[in-house]
């Protein structure tokens, strides 16, 4: 596909971000701010939201940990912003950024250490033009949100006379139905629900974003988004890596805890929802909810585990699950999960959505595909070519990432004397187009958040509902230990079981 329109990055920030879109003054303060996420993710996005001109004047940092770190916190976050890729250590804006940054050390239950937060951050304000506003974000592993939430309650710094406090709270939100309902239950009754901000940074990609605006923006494919053309769709969340290091979460969580729940969901619900009367919170939340609540309960036979071996990424030699570092030798946990599944409305009724995800696969793919119904009679033959293969379906690609973009593949007239067809893609590609990248989706979600905007945030009868779907399987797969693991080679597909799963409905995944 031609791709005829040329914006610059600086078109995008001027067009997308009018001076309305620069948040209150505010302090944003990081709990759990010695974790990697704070130096990989979280500090490189705000700077660049400052280097985009979208903080406000007045703001400042304060990461927060039980270590005594201090200075080393402060060089640490330098060193993970320039590390981040597209920022120069000269960079004028650095410095000014960098000396905005504060630490304070304390033990997550301990009162006295919150009252000692509360005053750094009362003086803070008198210093820099804060004006009571906080965007609390909780970055610390699970077991350590409902000690912060009540503490924070206990001292009066959930909701302060003055100011406006918000709260972001990362994933994993709980980890089966009745402990994410728990730990909504213990959230909202220090903070309301309009304070509360659940992330899934996947929301936060432009790409995901853009499947809104694929569907909604345009007038020529929704009329065909539903069960009389779709066949089926299928949702990829592969993965080359492994668990990088992360062994003692990666054992309790699991690929469907992980990755299937949250960010699988969310991107089926992008695709299946029907159109929200608006952009705005609640509408698209609502519509997201119907889609989660029309799908027909999972049976177990249609979801399908497992778990790496030892193989080969690429030329790189790589260890099996279960010779990680601090991973059980005998582990049961599931690296792989695929999902089966159909919803009971009337766009999707009997249209099948295949869900797979997984680390150590044959390489790092997110793409949504939905494949057309074929035509009632086919006409032409295929081309002699042996790449024209068998006669193909359209088929819609998403490519979440890499290789940001969206295709489209339809059969073509062979040039020749017959009318024979082979099959085509026209392609729009992100960095073609806009000449940008998209950002790591923490640089929108924590200006959203800023902003007091949760349309692009997980909300709690969402997360429950997912839950609820899930947790019958995760209880059966705790229950039954499987017996035939690993079952797939680092570097392949996943395990065989996985295309029995499309081979049972005459389908097969396709290649990526
Ligand atoms: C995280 C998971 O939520 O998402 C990780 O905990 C996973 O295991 C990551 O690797 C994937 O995110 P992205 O943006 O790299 O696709």
């Amino acid at each position: 596909m031609a791709n005829t329109v040329k914006v610059s990055p600086q078109d995008l920030q001027s067009a997308s971000q009018g001076s309305e879109r620069i948040p209150e003054p505010c302090i944003v303060v990081i709990f759990g701010a010695s974790g990697d996420l704070t130096k990989r993710k979280l500090l490189p996005a705000l700077f660049h939201l400052e280097q985009a001109g979208l903080l406000p004047k007045e703001f400042a940092v304060v990461g927060v940990a039980r270590r005594p770190l201090e200075d080393e916190f402060v060089k640490d976050m330098r060193e993970g912003i320039v590390k981040s890729g597209d920022v120069e250590e000269r960079d004028p804006k650095l410095d000014p950024f960098i000396a905005k940054l504060r630490y304070h050390a304390l033990n997550f239950d301990d009162a006295a250490g919150y009252k000692a937060l509360k005053a750094l951050l009362e003086k803070m304000d008198a210093e820099q033009g804060t004006q009571g506003n906080r965007l609390y974000y909780l970055a610390t592993a699970p077991e350590y949100f409902s000690d912060i939430t009540g503490q924070l309650g206990a001292q009066g710094m959930a909701k302060p006379e003055k100011g406006t406090v918000r709260i972001i709270i990362e994933k994993p939100f709980g980890h089966d139905l009745a402990s994410a309902r728990q730990l909504n239950d213990e959230v909202n009754s220090i903070f309301d629900e309009k304070q509360v901000f659940r992330i899934d940074h996947y929301l936060g990609k432009a790409t995901v974003q853009n499947i809104l605006v694929f569907r909604f923006a345009n007038g020529i494919f929704e009329p065909i988004w539903n069960r009389n053309f779709v066949d089926h769709v299928q949702i990829t969340v592969a993965e080359s890596i492994g668990i990088e290091g992360r062994g003692p979460f990666y054992e309790k969580a699991g690929a469907l805890r992980d990755v299937v729940q949250n960010h699988v969901m969310e991107l089926l619900s992008f695709i299946a929802m029907e159109p929200p009367i608006s952009f705005e919170a609640d509408a698209v939340r609502q519509e997201k909810l119907k889609v989660w609540q029309a799908i027909a309960p999972i049976p177990i036979s249609n979801a399908v585990r497992g778990q790496y071996g030892p193989g080969m990424v690429g030329d790189k030699a790589v260890k099996g699950y279960r010779q990680e570092d601090r991973v059980d030798t005998k582990s049961g946990t599931e690296t792989y999960a695929a999902i089966r599944l159909e919803m009971d409305n009337w766009r999707w009724a009997g249209v099948p959505f295949y869900l797979r995800a997984g680390k150590r696969l044959a390489k790092r793919a997110t793409e949504i595909t939905i494949q057309f119904k074929q035509p009632p009679q086919l006409l032409f033959k295929l081309g002699p070519d042996a790449h024209c293969g068998e006669i193909q379906p359209n088929l819609i690609s998403i490519r979440i990432q890499p290789d940001e973009g969206i295709s489209l593949r339809f059969g073509a007239k062979v040039p020749s004397p017959d009318m024979s067809v082979c099959p085509v893609v026209m392609d729009f590609n992100y960095a073609d187009a806009f000449g940008t990248s998209s950002a790591n989706g923490y640089e929108r979600l924590l200006l959203d958040a800023m902003l007091g905007d949760a349309t692009l945030f997980a909300h709690r009868d969402g997360v429950e509902t997912t839950w609820a779907l899930y947790t019958p399987i995760l209880e059966k797969w705790a229950a039954d230990k499987p017996d035939k693991i690993p079952n797939y080679a680092a570097g392949t597909w996943g395990p065989k079981e996985t295309g029995r799963l499309l081979a049972r409905d005459g389908r097969k995944w396709h290649k990526l």
